[in-house]
């Protein structure tokens, strides 16, 4: 093998070899056609490279943990010199060895194209960037080539207290009390448009995004095959501007042809048509009519692109989607200001964001630029606000006109798919300048007694890379409760909470005294997968700015397959103050010990932890029965914060997720 890593490295410095050159037209309408333009020389560097990398797979020597190792190594020695080739080198192997089905090897190594959000030129960037033996590697080949190194222990040493001065105590380590009066703020997320919703196409498919031209379903369909007797076929149905509702136009539907037919609202495994947007909006909008209340403001949590497979997700729909959502909310929120953070879904590539300093960045600015002008052009952020938005990574900081600060945050810098974040992971652990630009908000709200709200799409329990969870536990606990007074995220679709203990996650840590803070978890408006809609508002009290209370609504999507196209009708679901019987002080707010509370009853009572699951699904149909193990894992996911402490809590309960 070393015999052929030189002759290769020969063949390498004999090619004609140009450095990678990054602008964004040519990044995104970079595409797999100017292969075919390349040189001879080319092909043969090709064809030796993708032997390289067989011949690592055959050394008998190397465990799979070295093999994955080896080949980022590998890739790193060739990212300097024809970056441009390694989308091709490892597709081509990927696809001829088997190493991963044809679609992960075409997302994770096609080279990205304007209509088509494979990774291959990020992974590419990543191996340009990374220390392949550093723990980066082992990082890397656990979560993104599945479980090929085992996850590292995330060192216990890792810190980055300096940036607030350890020597300087936070500030009296308690809540503020309530004012007894209270102000509204609306709560939103994860909308996931989908763009080529179809109704009459099949919303049951085995590949692919249900509900639209391309589903398909690997089994046929019976020529006995009973129709479900759904009649709301209506294409076009809409709101105008001003919230009336327009039926649309009938479409005939085979409904022999498809296994479920969608119908005009939507379907629990589609992502949301813009009418079921539109429909949460106005529902929002009337409410507040009908209640006489208005709110003060707005947060949305993230993700408005939809799951589709990457070749059906491009850059042009990413942009679509952004600004159709944020256009239809402003239209039914009209002045009330909105504060936002991105998902994981909007980005292009998927999950994708370069640190400033990797050089990489301008591959995402078109981004942050839409965001900014967006934003401000609503009128939900001033001048200077959206300039912080290009600046970090669309996140800003501001204080809203009631004196609370919201700093929002992009969670794709600490994402497990985002192969940027493979860079110095342990050795820099702030390579995006995140954590620098959050505590030096909080630091400085601390001085001014002023109270923070965290906004980000992705709970650090999940998905996060267990050191910038920990990490960011860290900030979180040194200035909880006196400056940060509630934390709020989205992603999982489920209505949650999860509260942060000190501790390693096991029984014995938690206890009312390790309690430090929790976070809200947006339920989404997208049914996908198998949820009802819904949205929420909370009461926050005027001065401290916690929770005193959520109001949870939903509508029940399948009362919309068999409605001959009336609009879905919205609920009232439950408020969490009253849902869980705790005994809990009228004026004390929701906080982290009030719902350890109820996370103490969810793991004592099968009776609450089934009124929990039928939260988090919202009682759709497909609501898990807890008597039959459904709900096995909620316990420990209300009682964690960090990947580490879920995975020990799993583990304790001997419970496998
Ligand atoms: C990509 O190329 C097409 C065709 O040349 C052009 O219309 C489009 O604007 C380009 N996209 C970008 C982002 O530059
Ligand atoms: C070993 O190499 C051959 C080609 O040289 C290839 O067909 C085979 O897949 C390789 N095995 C592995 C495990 O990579
Ligand atoms: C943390 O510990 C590791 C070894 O256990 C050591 O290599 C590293 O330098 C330490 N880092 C810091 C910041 O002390
Ligand atoms: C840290 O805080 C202490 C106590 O307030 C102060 O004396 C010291 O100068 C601070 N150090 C830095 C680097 O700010
Ligand atoms: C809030 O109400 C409670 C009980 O009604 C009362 O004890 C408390 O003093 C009130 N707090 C303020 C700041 O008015
Ligand atoms: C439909 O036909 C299949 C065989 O072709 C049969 O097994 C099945 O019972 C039939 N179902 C109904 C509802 O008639
Ligand atoms: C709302 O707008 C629609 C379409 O633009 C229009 O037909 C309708 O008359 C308007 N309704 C009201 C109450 O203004
Ligand atoms: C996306 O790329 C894959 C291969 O890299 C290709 O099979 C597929 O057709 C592409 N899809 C689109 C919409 O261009
Ligand atoms: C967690 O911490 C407790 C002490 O609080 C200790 O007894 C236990 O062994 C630790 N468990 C793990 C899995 O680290
Ligand atoms: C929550 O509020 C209660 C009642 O005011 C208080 O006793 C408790 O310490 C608070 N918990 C936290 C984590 O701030
Ligand atoms: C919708 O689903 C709920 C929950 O399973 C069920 O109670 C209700 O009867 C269903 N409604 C219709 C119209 O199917
Ligand atoms: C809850 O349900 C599980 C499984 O059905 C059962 O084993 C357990 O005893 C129940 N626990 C309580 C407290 O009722």
């Amino acid at each position: 093998m070393l015999a052929q890593f030189v002759s290769f490295l020969f063949l390498l410095i004999t090619v004609n070899a140009y450095p990678a050159h990054i602008d964004l037209v040519s990044v995104l309408n970079d595409s797999d056609v100017s292969w075919t333009k390349n040189t001879v020389a080319d092909d043969q560097l090709v064809v030796q490279s993708v032997q390289m990398l067989y011949s690592i797979g055959n050394d008998t020597s190397l465990s799979k943990c070295e093999k994955c190792k080896s080949r980022l190594l590998f890739g790193k020695s060739l990212a300097f010199t024809r970056a441009d080739l390694i989308p091709t080198i490892w597709k081509q192997w990927c696809l001829e060895s088997g190493y991963e089905t044809t679609t992960t090897c075409l997302t994770n190594f096609g080279r990205n194209t304007v209509s088509n959000s494979s990774t291959g030129s990020n992974f590419a960037d990543m191996l340009s960037l990374m220390n392949p033996l550093s723990m980066d590697g082992d990082y890397y080949c656990h979560y993104k080539e599945s479980n090929q190194c085992a996850l590292p222990v995330t060192p216990s040493n890792l810190s980055i207290s300096y940036m607030w001065n350890n020597t300087k105590p936070a500030k009296a380590y308690v809540a503020p009390q309530p004012s007894n009066e209270t102000f509204n703020v609306l709560h939103i997320s994860d909308f996931h448009i989908e763009l080529d919703y179809t109704v009459g196409t099949d919303a049951n498919c085995s590949a692919s995004m249900c509900c639209t031209p391309h589903t398909s379903n690997s089994k046929k369909v019976p020529q006995n095959h009973t129709s479900t007797g759904y009649n709301s076929f209506y294409t076009n149905a809409n709101y105008a501007v001003n919230g009336t509702f327009t039926q649309g136009d009938w479409v005939n539907v085979n409904e022999s042809s498809v296994w479920v037919p969608a119908t005009t609202f939507g379907n629990y495994k589609c992502d949301a048509p813009e009418v079921l947007i539109n429909s949460s909006l106005h529902s929002i909008g009337d409410y507040q009519k009908s209640n006489n209340i208005s709110f003060d403001f707005a947060i949305f949590t993230g993700d408005l692109v939809d799951h589709d497979e990457t070749a059906y997700t491009g850059y042009d729909m990413t942009v679509e989607s952004e600004q159709i959502i944020f256009r239809d909310i402003k239209n039914t929120l009209d002045e009330v200001p909105v504060y936002s953070v991105l998902g994981n879904h909007d980005t292009f590539p998927y999950g994708e964001i370069a640190q400033e300093k990797s050089g990489f960045q301008n591959k995402f600015d078109w981004n942050a630029e839409l965001m900014s002008d967006l934003w401000y052009d609503y009128g939900w952020l001033n001048a200077s606000e959206a300039q912080q938005v290009k600046t970090h990574y669309t996140g800003f900081s501001v204080t809203t006109k009631q004196g609370l600060k919201i700093i929002s945050l992009n969670s794709n810098c600490w994402y497990m798919k985002n192969h940027y974040a493979y860079w110095n992971t342990v050795e820099d652990p702030d390579s995006f300048g995140q954590f620098e630009f959050l505590i030096s908000e909080l630091l400085d709200s601390e001085a001014n007694d002023q109270r923070v709200w965290i906004i980000y799409h992705i709970p650090v329990s999940s998905d996060i890379l267990p050191p910038q969870a920990k990490l960011f536990g860290d900030v979180i606990e040194r200035f909880s409760p006196y400056t940060i007074a509630a934390i709020f995220n989205g992603h999982t679709h489920r209505d949650e909470f999860q509260i942060m203990y000190k501790g390693n996650g096991t029984s014995d840590t938690k206890t009312e005294d390790n309690i430090v803070n929790n976070a809200w978890i947006c339920q989404a408006v997208t049914p996908w997968v198998e949820n009802n809609p819904g949205w929420r508002y909370y009461e926050i009290d005027t001065e401290t700015f916690s929770i005193m209370n959520a109001y949870n609504f939903y509508t029940k999507l399948n009362e919309t397959f068999t409605n001959n196209g009336s609009e879905p009708v919205w609920n009232f679901e439950y408020s969490s103050r009253t849902a869980y019987n705790i005994d809990w002080p009228t004026n004390a707010p929701l906080n982290a010990t009030y719902w350890h509370k109820v996370a103490t009853s969810i793991g004592s009572s099968n009776g609450t932890l089934q009124t929990y699951e039928n939260f988090a699904k919202r009682f759709s149909p497909y609501t898990g029965d807890c008597s039959t193990g459904a709900c096995d894992t909620d316990y420990c996911y209300v009682t964690s914060f960090y990947v580490d402490q879920y995975a020990n809590c799993l583990n304790e309960f001997n419970i496998t997720s």
